[in-house]
């Protein structure tokens, strides 16, 4: 397909899970666009050799880097992440360049096609930071609950996330969403069950949601679950996945989304909350350091920096 979207966009959720933020090296632009069109056959040699470990990949770019990367038009919705400081908790965004979101279903995979990915880059790009995700018992948070429940399925994952004629320039890219929290796991832990399931809006061992009439205002599910002026839902892809050592712990939240508009207003009802200033109680238990909007073109766009 000449216009194929990035392949870790809409596949299933994966066992495993790397994120690597990268900043570009200024007097390096050159070298790095031409890596970004070795990218895709990359990519598609290590999935070969890894054959169905389910091992995809997407190379994002923020707004910092598509001003001193590239000519061509600025996406249309690419801008700079949210500040936003509220009752519980404060996003923290910062200023990095690219995201490689690598995953699969084997620790093996996922490392060789990461290593591969930044080794290409050469000194082009300097390594900011790098975090690992697990899947954590039945895809659950770990903070007990089950995550990614009421995602898209089926063909709706695309529609949700890839960009279609709302910017006829990026046909099949998407933007994502990358949000690092870090969990107070004893604060959460001495909360009791029947307050915990409160806070999410859905029971924790059989993950059941609340009907609506029982949700608090402050659920999380309730500040999420949002509909447009036209009563249709409001809908992202997540990829979210736990990270933790024994220093820090909590999720690497990541949605897709054919605009960032949805992300930023979940995001809002959550820390600014609603008319009333209702926000998500969940956020008491967490802090998030680190915040970023990249943009996810379809393969195309990386193959035409041929040398
Ligand atoms: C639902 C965890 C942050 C958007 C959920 C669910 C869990 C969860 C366990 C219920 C099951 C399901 O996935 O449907 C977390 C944790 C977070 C976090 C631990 C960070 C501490 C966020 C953020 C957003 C978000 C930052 C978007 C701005 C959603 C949405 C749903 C959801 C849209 C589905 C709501 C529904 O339709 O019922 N989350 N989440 N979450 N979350 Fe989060």
């Amino acid at each position: 397909m000449p216009n194929q979207p990035q392949s870790g966009i809409c596949a299933e959720a994966s066992s495993d899970a790397t994120f690597v933020l990268l900043n570009c090296i200024k007097g390096k632009e050159h070298t790095l666009r031409e890596v970004l069109s070795k990218l895709p056959d990359l990519i598609e040699r290590k999935q070969n050799k890894f054959a169905g470990t389910q091992l995809y990949a997407t190379i994002g770019f923020s707004v910092y880097a598509w001003d001193t990367l590239f000519s061509q038009p600025k996406p249309k919705h690419l801008e700079a992440f949210p500040i936003l400081k509220g009752e519980f908790i404060e996003v923290e965004p910062e200023q990095i360049d690219i995201c490689l979101h690598v995953r699969s279903i084997r620790r093996d995979a996922t490392f060789a096609l990461t290593r591969a990915l930044v080794d290409i880059f050469e000194d082009s790009v300097e390594v900011k930071s790098q975090t690992d995700c697990f899947k954590y018992l039945d895809n659950r948070d770990l903070t007990g609950f089950v995550d990614g429940t009421e995602n898209p399925q089926g063909d709706n994952r695309a529609q949700v996330a890839l960009i279609q004629n709302e910017d006829p320039n990026y046909v099949n890219g998407s933007y994502l969403n990358l949000m690092k929290f870090v969990h107070d796991l004893p604060k959460w832990e001495s909360v009791p069950v029947e307050k915990q399931e409160q806070i999410y809006g859905r029971t924790k061992e059989e993950d059941i949601e609340f009907p609506a009439s029982e949700k608090s205002v402050h659920a999380h599910t309730k500040r999420t679950s949002l509909k447009d002026d036209q009563g249709q839902s409001l809908e992202i892809l997540r990829q979210s996945m736990p990270f933790g050592n024994l220093y820090e712990k909590g999720l690497m939240f990541a949605s897709y989304a054919k605009t960032p508009e949805i992300f930023n207003t979940m995001l809002k009802s959550m820390i600014i909350g609603d008319e009333d200033g209702n926000t998500d109680h969940l956020m008491k238990y967490t802090r998030a350091p680190y915040g970023s909007l990249f943009f996810v073109p379809a393969n195309s766009f990386l193959r035409q920096f041929t040398p």
